[in-house]
């Protein structure tokens, strides 16, 4: 028996994962045969049908010939323009779709791509980010195939104070998304959003402007869909999470993907329309910090301690000590014994 005969009785998956890999590295163009994908897997030609069979169930498009063998034709859970806008209604937000393979971080790309004149509502949509940004310089997780990293360009005509309220809007949008799939979402200001207390999904919202003018934002969102703890570091297992993790149901990228987009085009609507304000009380409604003791890291001032009493209508998080009642604009919060 030789090894790789072991390994498939001991785990089908990675013998699987491994046809897969064969598959996709032929190309949607070429076939591979059956005796040859048994000899490299080490498996029989019989069960080699039977992984075929098993995929298709899931809706692997595998094209079979007499002949020739196997063709991969298409992935059940592709993340292309044409996967995406099947589930996308008409609006300004995703009008024009631009999905990479890989990129360094889809908000470089959108910001090079507004910079050039790209019109509103132009996301930019990746597999993978080789170097993907969270906030305050920090990294974004960005293993590829499993999860949404997706950039959206927006040109509002607010002043650039107001543009950190996009975030909070943006995080209204992603704890949306996330509920339409049965899981509850809760928002840590600014923007983090929290499914069963750890994080599930970052926004970092970048902007070009002007002093007294806006010239364009990035609202950039990575939600982690079906990544398995595996895919993160060790020191971030206690506090982040995926949808698959939470909810043990694989989510359809493209379908979620086009939620997040509807959703954020009402609320981007509705903000433009009459502010932040508008969104408040649907943003409290899924405070993850109200009532709770946190701690809020200022960028460039010494860390403030309070009781969250939620947020404000232009979106400042407002705390209490000492029946002295605080609003911060920036800052990183830590919930004081809870999720960092
Ligand atoms: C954070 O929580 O610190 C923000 C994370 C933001 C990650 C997304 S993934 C898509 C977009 N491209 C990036 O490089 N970052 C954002």
């Amino acid at each position: 028996v030789s090894g790789a005969r072991a390994a498939d009785r001991e785990s089908p998956r990675a013998t699987r994962a491994e046809l897969v890999d064969l598959l996709a590295h032929a190309g949607a163009e070429a076939y591979v045969s059956g005796a040859a994908m048994a000899r490299r897997l080490g498996i029989s030609r019989n069960a080699v049908w039977k992984h075929v069979e098993s995929l298709r169930g899931e809706g692997w498009e595998i094209e079979t010939t007499r002949s020739r063998g196997y063709r991969l034709r298409a992935r059940p859970d592709a993340l292309d323009e044409a996967a995406v806008r099947a589930h996308l209604g008409p609006g300004r937000i995703g009008r024009r779709l631009v999905c990479v393979e890989s990129t360094r971080s889809t908000n470089d790309d959108a910001a090079e791509r507004a910079r050039g004149g790209e019109p509103e509502g132009t996301v930019v949509i990746a597999e993978a980010q080789t170097a993907g940004r969270g906030r305050l310089g920090r990294s974004w997780v960005s293993v590829r195939g499993l999860n949404l990293y997706l950039s959206v360009i927006l040109r509002p005509a607010i002043v650039p104070a107001a543009a950190p309220q996009l975030s909070l809007v943006a995080g209204l949008a992603a704890a949306g998304a996330i509920e339409a799939e049965g899981l509850e979402a809760r928002i840590k200001w600014p923007n983090d959003v929290l499914v069963g207390g750890r994080k599930a999904c970052g926004i970092l919202t970048e902007l070009e402007a002007e002093a007294d003018r806006v010239g364009f934002v990035v609202v950039g969102i990575g939600v982690n869909l079906n990544s398995t703890l595996a895919h993160f570091p060790s020191e971030l297992h206690a506090k982040a999470t995926s949808l698959y993790l939470a909810g043990g149901r694989r989510v359809e990228r493209a379908r979620f993907a086009a939620r997040l987009l509807a959703q954020l085009e009402e609320r981007y609507e509705r903000f433009l329309a009459a502010g932040f304000a508008a969104l408040a009380q649907e943003w409290n409604a899924r405070s993850a910090l109200t009532g709770r003791s946190v701690r809020i890291t200022g960028v460039a001032s010494e860390s403030v301690w309070g009781t969250c009493t939620g947020i404000d209508t232009d979106g400042a998080l407002l705390l209490e000590r000492d029946g002295v009642s605080q609003r911060m604009l920036a800052g990183d919060v830590t919930i004081v014994g809870g999720y960092e």
